[in-house]
């Protein structure tokens, strides 16, 4: 764990950080720098919730990536994806990739809003769960609740495999692949978890076409995109019907809340002190998930920037 006063947080990249002409487009998390047939993806220490960036976590982007390196090295059995190389703590040189536009959700329990679906009795993502399931109940397999990746500010929208293969995105046999792929990730990353206590509740997945072929692409098994519980007080946690202890990068939602902000008009400001916790959680994730202190690799903020920048020229004095 470093003491995150020590960092210098990253906002990520403007204009005035790049030569003049340099295509790039900003996610809420990532910068991406597209090189023609591969991507740099860095990832900032932007936070965001309730779908509005808020600030800066210090170590958040590093964290991420690292995870995510992490879990593409221990998954690229499975099927491959889109790491090329690491170009900095917080960013690598990935394949560039025709995205496939749903998000592959996998859910191991009954929880989050599957669990509120359920209580309304609504199928999830078309799937009719057996009656009288208890929240936070293990699913007898683990299911596929997949929503369409919708443009900036829109909420994805849940949709089932018939939905899919009906709109034409994705054909059968395609689809097909991506369920294999993401249940035997999804088993893959319950098992390397397991061995740290941890259960991999629910994650997503995306994936993407290059050379023909299906590979993973974005982020995987990171407090972003996925929901871990602790294994050794999940029984009697759910035997009492309460709430799980998770591993959570939850805390600032939960701040925000108890501020009463839940998303509408101007957001409260933030004390340094709640993104410094948020920043302890994330290298917490990281230390656990890994087995790994968390030291940083980063030489700071501006030492980042000039690799990023002179790959960018490197590649640029390739085209030409
Ligand atoms: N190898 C790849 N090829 C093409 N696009 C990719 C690849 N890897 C990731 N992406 C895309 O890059 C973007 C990652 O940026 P980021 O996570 O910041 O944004 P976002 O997905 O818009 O926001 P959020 O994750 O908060 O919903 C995603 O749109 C993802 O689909
Ligand atoms: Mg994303």
């Amino acid at each position: 764990m470093v003491e995150p006063s020590k960092a210098e947080p990253f906002a990520g990249y403007d204009d005035s950080d790049l030569p003049s002409g340099t295509t790039y487009s900003r996610g809420k998390v990532r910068d991406i720098f597209d090189l023609d047939d591969e991507l740099i993806i860095s990832t900032s220490d932007r936070i965001s919730a309730f779908d509005q960036i808020l600030g800066v976590v210090p170590f958040k982007g590093e964290v991420l990536n690292r995870l995510s390196v992490f879990w593409l090295e221990h998954t690229n059995d499975i099927l491959p994806n889109h790491h090329v190389a690491t170009l900095s703590p917080r960013s690598i040189v990935a394949t560039k990739c025709q995205v496939i536009p749903i998000e592959v959700v996998v859910r191991g329990y009954l929880t989050g809003s599957a669990w509120r679906d359920y209580q309304a009795r609504r199928p999830v993502s078309g799937i009719s769960l057996p009656e009288g399931m208890r929240f936070n109940e293990r699913f007898p397999e683990p299911i596929i609740t997949p929503s369409t990746k919708e443009a900036d500010g829109m909420h994805d929208v849940p949709c089932s495999r018939e939905d899919i293969l009906a709109s034409g995105v994705v054909d059968e046999e395609l689809w097909t692949q991506v369920e294999g792929a993401a249940l035997a990730l999804f088993a893959r990353g319950q098992r390397v978890v397991a061995e740290r206590g941890l259960i991999l509740v629910d994650t997503k997945y995306e994936f993407g076409i290059a050379d023909d072929t299906l590979h993973l692409i974005d982020e995987i098994h990171t407090p972003d995109s996925s929901r871990f519980w602790y294994a050794d007080t999940y029984d009697s946690l759910f035997a009492a019907g309460e709430k799980q202890r998770k591993l959570d990068k939850e805390y600032l939602r939960q701040w925000l809340m108890e501020q009463s902000y839940t998303g509408d008009g101007a957001p409260p400001e933030i004390p340094d002190e709640i993104f410094a916790e948020v920043s302890r959680r994330y290298q917490t994730a990281f230390e656990t998930i890994t087995g790994r202190e968390f030291r940083t690799q980063s030489s700071g903020v501006e030492a980042e920037k000039r690799k990023l920048l002179s790959f960018l020229e490197e590649r640029q004095d390739d085209g030409e």
